[in-house]
């Protein structure tokens, strides 16, 4: 096995209709990683989920996982392995257990051993009280949490989380990041999640590959992908456009300044020391600012800068995806 545990080259999708859903991704996945994949709709993060998850098969490319061949060694992978796929897959008609114990039995596994191993999981997500409840009674939230141990009964090694937190509110989706957390923490599995929220991915990922159209746009730590801005932003407003070129030039330190109409976008070092240094200049040179503000360097702005686009996380057709998932989650 090599030191990493997922290696892929050049690993390609493309689907009937000549729709290249992954390019030909390189990775290497540390163990013991939160490893998010960060990408806005149509990006290609299932699809590579599935394929790494041999539930399909590359179009070209070579991929690993535990040293395992995804193709000619799928049985072992899947048995290493757990999967909690975007979309539910729960049964509402049967109980919490229930659902846990077709697992259990779709891997063959020792009743004893796995009927210790759902209760310890139950209580791993604070659902023990709750385990001999019909899951059509459980809360969105319940479900969600439900979804997430169904991948973990087998005890894998590698766990797949698609979306695990779409449609949750923003309370929901926190308690949901602690119990990610606690399952890397306390089990020692590697996650491996995908998610359209930046927010999610800056808490959860230890790493975050930003992927969009099928392509890797980068990859490094939260704080890597901040520090490639190269720094603050300083904003400001002014009465007219004249005063605009005298600021751009306040200090050498400052990169890239972007007018648009009445408003100068500065990009400085740090804006805790340049800030005072501005306004000195705009009192000695007389000019009034109509706004300031600072900004910090976000995931946000990597993914606008780096793709020229927001993440459209707001788009229609997400939202539409959300309300159906929320339906589901509610029903
Ligand atoms: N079974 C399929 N047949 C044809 N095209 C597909 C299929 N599954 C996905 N696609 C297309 O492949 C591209 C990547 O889809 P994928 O589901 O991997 O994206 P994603 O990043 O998971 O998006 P989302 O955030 O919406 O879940 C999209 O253009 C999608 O329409
Ligand atoms: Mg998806």
């Amino acid at each position: 096995m090599t030191e990493y545990i997922i290696e892929t080259t050049d690993l390609r999708k493309t689907y009937p209709g000549n729709i290249m859903a992954v390019k030909g991704i390189h990775l290497q996945i540390k163990q013991g990683e939160i490893f998010g994949f960060l990408g806005p709709n149509g990006a290609g993060k299932t699809t590579t989920i599935k394929m790494l998850s041999t539930s399909i098969t590359p179009t070209s490319g070579f991929a690993t996982v535990m040293g395992y061949d995804i193709v000619k060694d799928s049985m072992q992978v899947r048995r290493n392995i757990g999967v909690v796929p975007q979309d539910l897959t729960t049964d509402e008609d049967l109980k919490a257990v229930e659902n846990l114990r077709m697992v259990a039995r779709f891997y063959d596994l020792p009743k004893g051993p796995s009927n210790r191993k759902i209760d310890e999981l139950l209580a791993l997500v604070d659902l023990a009280d709750v385990g001999d409840h019909y899951v059509r009674t459980f809360s969105g939230g319940m479900r969600k949490r439900l979804e997430l141990i169904m991948g973990l009964v087998n005890e894998p090694k590698v766990l797949f989380l698609d979306e695990p937190t779409l449609g949750l509110d923003v309370q929901t989706r926190a308690k949901m990041w602690d119990y990610i957390k606690r399952i890397r923490s306390e089990l020692g599995v590697t996650i491996i999640l995908t998610t359209h929220y930046l927010e999610e991915a800056d808490e959860l990922s230890d790493r975050i590959c930003i992927i969009d159209h099928g392509n890797i746009i980068t990859i490094g730590t939260s704080a890597e992908l901040k520090a490639s801005l190269k720094g603050d932003t300083i904003i400001v407003e002014t009465k007219n456009e004249e005063s605009l070129k005298q600021i751009s030039g306040f200090t050498e330190s400052v990169e890239e300044p972007t007018v648009n109409g009445r408003e100068i976008r500065l990009t400085v070092k740090n804006a805790d020391s340049d800030l005072p240094l501005l306004m000195d200049f705009m009192i000695k040179n007389g000019i009034t600012p109509m706004k300031m503000s600072v900004q910090k360097p976000s995931l946000d702005q990597v993914f606008l800068k780096l793709t020229g686009n927001e993440i459209r996380e707001e788009s229609g057709e997400t939202a539409f995806k959300q309300a159906i998932n929320m339906r589901r989650l509610r029903k």
